[in-house]
């Protein structure tokens, strides 16, 4: 294992920097009219067949990682948008099957799940998978949400932090509970595994009191890579201790820029380096072989918009009841970023984008519509490839999460489009030379901490 944590150390000094790319999949696609458009599958959000191709032409485009963005409630979507609604681990075990490189990465909620369960999926899944497990780890952020789980207001964001950093602390003690040669299979003497190289999780916390070892063996990656993806305060602090990967919306590249040095500056204090943390910000790529075609099928879908579900969505972000105000006059007066208890960081974001740009409440949900916050390039594939080098050349990403407005459409197009341009660039693999998630992601398998101790 040390060799192949020291190999993996190696290739990160001495090979170029080249991008990760994550292909972030949503139903009919990320624009909030996408199933509306001819070009996409409404009707196959709940095929498990639909699911499988969209991971294939991802691992075509040798990408490193799918991702499905997960949330505990219907709010009011189900009238105006195509929902699936699969669980995310289950959905990407039925895709691993028929997968072989492409990493698979689940969103799960710390508020709502007790570690021994998380622990056990994950470490299930990355054994299922090859090693392919990834967790996109959140704190959920609505009161929706709250509802479903018997509380009648949500915790309190804080609260919900300091309920997920205990949260890691105990998944990952159970993560350590088997080493990794305790399976000693002996036929001969009827010994499978040493239990003196398994150990009890042992916590007791503030919020869990959890016995261990797990029931599950150490998985091929040690753990599932760790991904975070809120941007408040509270959210930085905790990617920079305990993620490997970080999700982001960021809409201008100054803004991309103090966020990737801001997070990066705050490794050193939990004894890590800028490369065990990578920036990943979204861009949703409106695809045209002129630009002038990307402009109009971003036209198409703006036309296509339900004009009262983008209000509610609004209103969901911004944490402000919208309805009924005039579509073409400006925002109300909105709250303090520090009186909101949802998602801070995108209240913000949505916030200064509606003052920065002085737009109406038609604009902004025509803005918000492909992306819901994250950035969007309307363009040829010559545009969006330049986009992201210049991004990831001037210290504001180390990759991107990949936002299809229209799936599988827009997938594809990426894939067979802006892909081939990365690759002649210099920018992006054209093979897949690893096997893990973390090797795709050049970061090294974790040692784990009793193997650790006893050197
Ligand atoms: C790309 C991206 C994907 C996200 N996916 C989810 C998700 O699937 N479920 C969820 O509850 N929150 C999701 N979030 C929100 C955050 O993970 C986080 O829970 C929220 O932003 C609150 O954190 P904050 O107040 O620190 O910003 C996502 C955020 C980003 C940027």
């Amino acid at each position: 294992m040390t060799t192949q944590n020291q190999q993996s150390q190696q290739n990160q000094q001495t090979t170029p920097r080249t991008l990760h790319l994550n292909a972030f999949l949503m139903n009919a696609g990320h624009h909030d009219a996408a199933w509306r458009h001819p070009d996409s599958s409404p009707e196959r959000v709940t095929d498990l067949a639909y699911f499988q191709e969209l991971a294939r032409i991802a691992e075509r485009g040798t990408l490193d990682s799918i991702f499905f963005a997960d949330g505990l409630a219907l709010w009011g979507k189900a009238r105006h948008n195509a929902l699936g609604g699969f669980e995310p681990l289950t959905l990407l075990a039925a895709i691993a099957a028929v997968t072989e490189h492409v990493g698979l990465i689940a969103t799960a909620s710390t508020t709502f799940n007790e570690p021994y369960h998380l622990a056990r999926k994950f470490a299930s899944l990355d054994h299922l998978s090859g090693g392919r497990a990834g967790w996109n780890i959140v704190t959920s952020g609505t009161v929706d949400e709250a509802r479903n789980f018997n509380r009648e207001e949500h915790l309190e964001h804080r609260i919900r932090y300091e309920r997920a950093h205990e949260f890691l602390d105990v998944a990952t003690k159970l993560w350590d509970s088997w080493e990794d040669d305790a399976i000693v299979l002996d036929k001969e003497r009827g010994i499978y595994a040493d239990t003196g190289r398994l150990h009890p999780a042992a916590h007791r916390g503030e919020h869990f009191a959890v016995a261990g070892p797990l029931n599950v063996p150490r998985s091929p990656q040690g753990h599932p890579l760790l991904v975070q993806a809120g941007s408040s305060e509270d959210g930085k602090e905790f990617a920079a201790r305990h993620a490997e990967a970080v999700f982001t919306a960021q809409q201008t590249l100054t803004d991309a820029q103090t966020f990737y040095k801001d997070l990066k500056s705050r490794l050193p204090r939990y004894g890590r380096t800028e490369r065990d943390l990578l920036v990943l910000p979204g861009i949703a790529p409106v695809l045209g072989s002129t630009e002038a075609e990307a402009k109009a099928l971003e036209r198409q879908l703006t036309d296509l918009q339900v004009p009262e579900y983008g209000l509610a969505q609004l209103s969901g972000m911004l944490g402000t009841d919208l309805t009924g105000l005039p579509l073409d006059g400006p925002l109300p007066d909105l709250p303090e970023e520090r009186d909101i208890n949802g998602n801070k960081s995108r209240f913000t974001l949505v916030a200064e984008l509606a003052r920065r740009d002085g737009l109406t409440l038609r604009e902004l949900i025509a803005r918000l519509g492909a992306g819901r916050g994250h950035r969007v390039v309307a363009g040829t594939p010559e545009q969006i490839a330049d986009q992201l080098e210049e991004w990831f050349t001037r210290g504001a990403a180390d990759g991107f999460n990949i936002m299809a407005p229209v799936l599988p459409t827009g997938l594809a197009d990426f894939v067979d489009q802006v892909v081939p341009i990365l690759r002649r660039r210099g920018l992006f693999r054209t093979e897949y030379t690893g096997r893990t998630l973390r090797e795709h992601y050049g970061l090294p398998r974790p040692a784990n901490r009793h193997a650790r101790a006893a050197v």
